[in-house]
């Protein structure tokens, strides 16, 4: 069953994050000037990470010392294309522009050498696509286990290309231990700043931006009865910004979600939360758009862009960070779903250009044969730029061409 975007009943997170904000014994700073509509002078590189004002209580990350991981050999990438071809890649236009392209894969796909060359020759940017959850991280209390992330961050390194860190606080992806045992609310929240500073300190300075907090929202705007949420309280997203900003002062900290792309009661939450998180100084840097969209039903493009718009009006840097256009579900010819499909990307990715604190945009995938949606919905898909063969498709064409028109 498909989830719907469209509304439903609202209820107000605003209220919750008011009684919250007056609960707390945060020092207000005292504020730049965010009157409605006003917004900020933009500075022409606007990702500088904002220091934390914020004094919530914070733990030190344990002394160990952990083994140092052994990089697996990657192919090198065959070039086949021609110099002329080079130049027109996604990542030569996206250079061109200071911005980031990337898509999210994980080290286990570095060893198809077809895949490093499309990876290294279209994209910017790789997304730690499940090497960075906290099963994968840190699968027992006492245990670490880095290696898939520093394959990943070296594989970047490697081909000169920016990571996005994936995930540091989400109510999915922990191994079963974490949600063991009785913890008193101190507890729980040395036991998340642990895992949150462990993991950011350890990939400190290699890290463009983190999803620092994933999907804290319901549809309606509520926020999501986490296991966090549960444990802590709404305060557990303020504290894991702060606690990743000390961990990692150069690494942008992003709020990530879905369905708050649009303009509905979704997105109108995740505004009221970014602003107050501002107002009491949590280092926040940005929102993330998972952009996870079907063919039919996308938000319009005065939607995407008024949202992004107001949003960098705050101040804060806006990424598309997981986009997929679902192609299941229809009965068109192939033809006609692919061009529905680029239509989609194309308006999307002209909000993103549009806005000028858009600088990020990624996909959840390279191609069609490695994209998480078939297994996720048990239906053959093509949700990516590329299908199954690494070949391009509409939608990649017409990000090119916006990338080299603008
Ligand atoms: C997905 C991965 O793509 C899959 O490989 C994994 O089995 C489940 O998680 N939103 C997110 C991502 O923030 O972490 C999810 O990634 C896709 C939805």
């Amino acid at each position: 069953m498909v989830k719907s975007q469209s509304m439903q009943p609202h209820r107000i997170p605003l209220l919750v994050l008011t009684l919250w904000m007056s609960a707390c014994s945060v020092a207000l700073p005292s504020l730049p000037d965010r009157t409605p509509g006003v917004s900020p002078p933009i500075s022409d590189t606007p990702s500088v990470p904002r220091p934390s004002k914020t004094k919530f209580p914070s733990c030190e990350p344990p002394a160990i010392s952990f083994p140092q991981t052994t990089i697996p050999e990657f192919p090198s990438p065959v070039q086949t294309s021609s110099p002329s071809d080079l130049n027109l890649t996604l990542r030569k236009l996206a250079d061109q522009r200071d911005m980031y392209i990337g898509a999210a894969g994980d080290a286990s796909q570095y060893s198809d050498p077809e895949y490093v060359q499309l990876l290294t020759q279209e994209f910017n940017m790789i997304a730690a696509e499940n090497a960075m959850k906290w099963q994968v991280l840190h699968p027992e209390p006492d245990r670490y286990d880095f290696s898939a992330g520093d394959a990943l961050v070296a594989f970047a390194k490697i081909h000169n290309m920016a990571v996005y860190g994936h995930v540091l606080v989400w109510d999915y992806g922990y191994p079963a231990w974490v949600a063991e045992g009785n913890r008193s609310r101190d507890e729980w929240i040395q036991l998340l700043c642990t895992h949150v500073k462990t993991v950011a300190n350890h990939y400190r300075g290699q890290i463009y931006a983190w999803h620092v907090v994933n999907e804290a929202f319901e549809n309606d705007g509520s926020l999501r009865k986490t296991l966090w949420m549960q444990a802590i309280g709404p305060e557990y997203i303020a504290m894991a910004f702060q606690w990743a900003r000390e961990a990692d002062p150069g690494a942008l900290l992003i709020l990530n979600d879905h369905f708050g792309e649009g303009l509905n009661e979704k997105s109108e939450a995740i505004y009221a939360l970014v602003q107050g998180l501002l107002q009491m100084g949590v280092p926040i840097d940005g929102v993330g758009m998972q952009m996870h969209l079907w063919l039919w039903g996308p938000p319009t493009s005065q939607e995407l862009e008024a949202n992004m718009q107001r949003l960098a009006d705050l101040d804060l840097d806006v990424h598309i960070t997981e986009m997929d256009v679902r192609t299941q579900q229809s009965s068109d010819s192939e033809e006609v779903k692919l061009a529905a499909q680029a239509d989609t990307y194309r308006k999307v990715f002209a909000a993103c250009l549009a806005t000028q604190r858009c600088k990020v945009f990624v996909t959840w995938g390279l191609t069609d044969r490695y994209s998480w949606i078939p297994i996720h919905t048990g239906h053959p898909d093509a949700p990516l730029l590329f299908d199954e063969n690494g070949l391009p498709k509409p939608a990649y064409f017409a990000i090119r061409v916006l990338l080299k028109n603008p």
